[in-house]
């Protein structure tokens, strides 16, 4: 199958390069002519574990090439993916589609022959209908038609995601965009991957849909920690509890410093707007993301109590500032407005991140950044675990605390347990752990 995909953000360079792993054969396109570059040169333009191999050894078996000439990249295409950016348009929260439909009137004129043209790119309920509007209207061949199907990549496993999916959703009106779409999956069909077909209007709305419950699954478990440690319970155990119960299921009940990142803060307001647009409250969701924004807001607070009430003139230490770990996305990072109020509270802010610094750096003037955990630490009054990325859950406890001048450690991810942290001589304070 001869696959275009347009966009080598996230989403479009971790499917182009799976679907030519499949064997198809696959033309990436961007406009940024240095990005086209870089991939060519073996450099990725995010980071993504396993991705740079993967991208190197189809490029050199020939089933994925890179341009920038997006006409030349879809004349012959059998199905375009249109993996371009959605952002929040500033100031309303809305889904900006304005490179999306650039892309489609490209392509609509570059196409030779009729083919499904596919949004992979986040997009709101009728966007597939006012694709097909435009391609009409710019005149894409006769039996051109548009299929959604939304993917489910999680940054930092998006390759597995992308390879062992728990379902395929594919929205399409017509037979020949189902027949196209039932073979560029048939790798995953085989391997039992439910292929869902559905109207490309649901189709659009379940990956809202998807993403907004996870949130709510976050939000709902990040409540039930403060109500822990008002009345002394553990919400580890708690979401243990409740997770094993099939209904509920285990994952995404891991209470934090509040979910960031691109998806869920993004599709959460742009579900709201298409909510509001269609007279139908979401009032759940909307209850989620003001729960959301009052926690990241708060996560200062219990710095500041750890270090006994006034943050001027102290020293803290941030583990973590990407949105989680196996990333350099800063992207809505709780990490920002914790860094932020740190410092308007009057302390001297120290940071380590893996890989987020050069992402970090620009988003956080005043931040100092240290080259190691235990750097981070020195001289520290608290040490905050931002992130939980791997390297952080076995730290050797003892060594920071004799660099700290103080003894807080702050675990806003519950890597650690109290009572290994106080026997090296360190306070401790988790999230939703009892009272402290
Ligand atoms: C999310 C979804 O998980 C993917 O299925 C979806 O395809 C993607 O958005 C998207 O729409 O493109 P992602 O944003 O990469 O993926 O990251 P997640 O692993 O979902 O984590 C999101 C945020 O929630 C992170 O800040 C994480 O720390 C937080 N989180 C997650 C929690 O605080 N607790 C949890 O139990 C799980």
């Amino acid at each position: 199958m001869r696959i275009t995909m347009i966009g080598t953000g996230y989403v479009g360079l971790v499917s182009g390069a799976c679907l030519a792993d499949f064997g198809h054969d696959v033309t990436c396109v961007d406009k940024d002519a240095r990005k086209i570059e870089l991939i060519h040169g073996g450099t990725m333009p995010i980071w993504e574990p396993g991705l740079e191999g993967l991208v190197k050894s189809n490029e050199t078996r020939g089933r994925l090439k890179f341009t920038i000439d997006l006409a030349e990249g879809v004349a012959d295409a059998e199905a375009v993916f249109i993996a371009v950016g959605t952002p929040a348009r500033r100031g309303d929260g809305h889904a900006d589609l304005s490179f999306v439909f650039a892309a489609v009137k490209e392509l609509a004129k570059a196409l030779k022959g009729p083919a499904v043209i596919v949004t992979k790119s986040t997009v709101p309920v009728g966007t597939g209908d006012e694709i097909a509007r435009i391609l009409a209207e710019e005149g894409a061949p006769e039996g051109t038609s548009v299929a959604s199907n939304p993917e489910f990549l999680r940054e930092g496993a998006a390759i597995a995601d992308f390879k062992h999916p728990d379902r395929i959703v594919v929205g399409a009106e017509d037979e020949r965009a189902r027949q196209v779409l039932a073979e560029i999956y048939r790798p995953l069909f085989l391997n039992k991957a439910p292929l869902l077909f559905v109207e490309r209007r649901t189709a659009e709305l379940t990956k809202y849909a998807a993403n907004a419950f996870l949130a709510m699954k976050i939000s709902f478990i990040n409540e039930i920690a403060d109500l822990c440690e008002a009345v002394g319970a553990d919400v580890q155990d708690v979401a243990r509890g409740i997770g094993l119960d099939n209904r509920i299921g285990p994952k995404f009940l891991h209470a934090g410093p509040g979910y960031g990142g691109s998806c869920f803060p993004k599709d959460t307001l742009a579900l709201l707007k298409t909510a509001e647009k269609a007279g139908v409250p979401q009032r759940i969701v909307s209850t989620v993301v003001e729960v959301n924004d009052a926690r990241k807001a708060a996560m200062a607070d219990r710095v500041r109590d750890a270090v006994g009430g006034s943050l001027t003139g102290k020293r803290i230490g941030l583990l973590g500032l990407t949105f989680k770990p196996n990333t350099d996305d800063m992207r809505d990072s709780p990490s920002i407005p914790l860094a932020q109020a740190l410092m308007a509270g009057g302390a001297v802010v120290a940071a380590f991140d893996p890989v987020g610094r050069e992402q970090a750096e620009p988003l956080l003037p005043g931040v100092e950044f240290a080259g190691n955990a235990y750097e981070a630490a020195t001289g520290a009054d608290a040490l905050v675990i931002v992130t939980e990325w791997d390297e952080f859950r076995a730290l050797d406890l003892g060594r920071l605390a004799m660099v700290m001048n103080g003894t807080a450690l702050v675990d806003l991810r519950n890597i650690y347990d109290r009572v290994t942290v106080e026997r090296a001589g360190l306070s401790y304070r988790g999230v939703g752990r009892g009272a402290g």
